[in-house]
């Protein structure tokens, strides 16, 4: 009897996929966001999600769900249905960093979400607020130095790319910032604006524009070169202390979601992604843009793959780890 349902339920699965497939999306798609309205990942969220919305002739409804680094978000979609309804955006620190960083994860990085789309990538800006008495990077330093561990920094928890960029920046400079977590750096950067917190290394998406309004200060660019969109900034190697971080963003959906609905998802982010309004805004905040190759879902699942284990080298040799 049990050997007969399962032959039903498999020709069942079988029979709906092809359907489910055609006649995908006959709703709005729920995408998944794991960091506060505001910041660096809710921009590229919103950009990417109104345009694929465009692409499929359905609406993406966001849903910042926020918590321990984006952990919280990552699980929410591991456990959605796998029916192209619920997709998550990530990055280097809530796809990569969290699988060596927290031991108590109940998911898998590696398998338990299919990948849709490599997304666009940016370095970050060592920044801190306009009362920190330090105008070159090498001041900065010097500044940290003479109070060590006293002044406060901002990231979006550990394993978030802040974190990971505050971990290159203590590697690259000797000194350290206490680690405030925020449920992103779209808040942790109002509160960098206002002098509650005094050091941030965060994406340039984030953090160009508060520069451009002179609402805070950068010191460098975690890149090998300028950015075309800040090209007064200078490299952290030309300050002085060479560092390169560089925070990609990716597009993911629950495993099991059927082949068919990856493509159709693949092929409306490669159209936003060439999309010349979304690539100016996104280029203009310093983000690059991978090319369609890339964002193919086999070569962004190799991609992930080889990410993962850089990561998982660098940690475990600074013994980053949560119990
Ligand atoms: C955000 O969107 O708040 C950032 O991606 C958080 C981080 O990873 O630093």
């Amino acid at each position: 009897m049990l050997r007969r349902r399962t032959v039903l339920a498999s020709m069942a699965a079988s029979v709906a996929t092809p359907a489910l497939a055609q006649s995908y999306p006959n709703k709005p798609i729920t995408l998944i966001v794991p960091f506060a309205a505001g910041g660096p990942t809710d921009v590229v969220a919103r950009l990417v999600g109104e345009r694929m919305g465009k692409e499929l002739g359905q609406q993406f409804i966001i849903d910042n769900t926020t918590g321990a680094a984006g952990s919280i978000a990552v699980g929410k979609a591991v456990r959605a249905a796998p029916d192209g309804y619920t997709v998550q955006i990530g990055h280097v620190g809530t796809n990569v960093a969290n699988g060596t960083i927290y031991k108590n994860l109940n998911y898998d990085l590696l398998t338990d979400l299919a990948p849709i789309a490599r997304l666009p990538q940016n370095p970050m800006l060592v920044c801190s607020s306009l009362q920190v008495p330090a105008k070159t990077l090498k001041e900065l330093v010097e500044y940290l130095k003479v109070n060590p561990d006293k002044i406060p920094g901002g990231t979006a928890g550990m394993g978030s790319g802040s974190h990971l960029g505050a971990l290159a920046f203590f590697a690259a400079t000797g000194t350290s910032y206490q680690l405030i977590p925020y449920r992103g750096t779209g808040p942790a950067m109002q509160d960098l604006v206002g002098n509650q917190i005094q050091v941030m290394v965060d994406q340039s998406s984030n953090s160009l524009p508060q520069v451009r309004a002179g609402k805070i200060r950068a010191y460098g660019i975690t890149a090998k070169t300028r950015s075309n969109a800040a090209p007064d900034i200078p490299t952290a190697a030309e300050a002085g202390y060479p560092m390169e971080v560089s925070i990609w963003h990716g597009l993911w959906a629950p495993k099991g979601t059927p082949s068919e609905i990856i493509d159709r998802l693949n092929k409306a982010a490669i159209a936003a992604m060439q999309d010349s309004d979304v690539r100016h805004r996104l280029e203009d905040l310093g983000q690059d843009i991978p090319t369609p190759a890339e964002m193919a879902p086999a070569a962004f699942a190799a991609f992930h793959k080889e990410e993962y284990a850089r990561w998982k080298k660098i940690l475990e040799a600074a013994n980053v780890k949560i119990e």
